[in-house]
């Protein structure tokens, strides 16, 4: 059974002898639900710290008014099991009302790199994310925070959430884990029929063949029109698929610098992201 603390009091008080015998830490932040990716997630932390903490909190205001906030994959029984037997040291479970007490009023405004992609289509998302990852890890004062690629924006924002604030916490990225068909693994797979799921594989497939035209030198505005239809032929109806530099998330139409490929679509009322290294 792994040990659990419900609040930050319990949380700290949990680390207290680790930090008294001069022991490193790395924090796996999650919303439960948990699947080959967090675990990948937890074995690179297990690597790089003596302790791992994992957190498990649905975060109420990275979800907007018409998001999937109340049927998102809760599992916390199960969830516990897997975290035990990958050998995480301590699960950091806090209630809402902890996180959010009455009078909670501080929010972390990421800026520009937040407004583009899936800041165009999810406006107040990377705050409620900017401003629950920084609370955390100021919670658990971690030597080190890991976050999966397949979020990559979100990797971005945090990134320089905790550069501007001068938080001195190491933040790590993990490549995708993908399954054998493709699809990049998410919590929100277990929404996706049989029917969808095979639809959603178009999302991975026209990804990895818009990089590799790409990559062959072929005009990118029209490998990113042949990707945008061949994901609508499949169901989708697309958000956006880019080309971006990987650094900074604006727009490229040149591939000089390290580039990526970023897509968010709705397959049926299933919203799904995926990314894809160009180079
Ligand atoms: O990627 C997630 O699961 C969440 O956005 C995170 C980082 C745990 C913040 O709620």
């Amino acid at each position: 059974m792994i040990p659990a603390a419900t609040n930050v009091s319990e949380v700290r008080t949990a680390m207290v002898p680790w930090r008294e015998a001069g022991e490193t830490v790395a924090f796996v932040p999650t919303m439960g639900a948990l699947h080959r990716g967090h675990m990948a997630l937890i074995s690179n932390a297990k690597k790089m710290a003596k302790r791992v903490v994992a957190s498990i909190f649905v975060n109420p205001t990275q979800f907007a008014p018409n998001e999937d906030l109340t049927k998102y994959p809760r599992r916390l029984e199960e969830d516990k099991k897997l975290l035990a037997e990958a050998g995480c040291d301590l699960l950091y479970a806090p209630s809402a009302e902890n996180m959010y007490p009455a009078g909670f009023a501080t929010v972390i405004d990421p800026g520009p790199i937040a407004t583009v992609l899936e800041g165009i289509f999810r406006p107040t998302h990377f705050r409620g994310v900017a401003t629950v990852v920084v609370k955390l890890l100021l919670q658990i004062l971690p030597d080190a925070a890991l976050f999966g690629e397949k979020d990559y924006q979100q990797l971005l924002v945090i990134r320089q959430v905790v550069r501007d604030l001068n938080l001195p916490i190491h933040i790590i990225g993990v490549p995708i884990v993908r399954d054998a068909d493709g699809l990049a693994l998410s919590s929100r797979n277990v929404y996706l029929s049989p029917a969808d799921r095979q639809h959603a594989l178009t999302l991975p497939r026209t990804l990895k063949e818009t990089a590799a035209a790409i990559q062959a030198g072929r005009d990118i505005g029209i490998a990113l029109a042949n990707g945008m239809a061949q994901l609508v032929d499949a169901g989708f109806s697309v958000d956006y698929l880019d080309l971006v530099n990987a650094a900074t998330l604006m727009s490229t139409r040149t591939f000089d610098a390290p580039a990526r490929l970023l897509a968010a679509g709705f397959i049926g009322t299933t919203r799904l992201i995926d990314n894809m290294e160009v180079g």
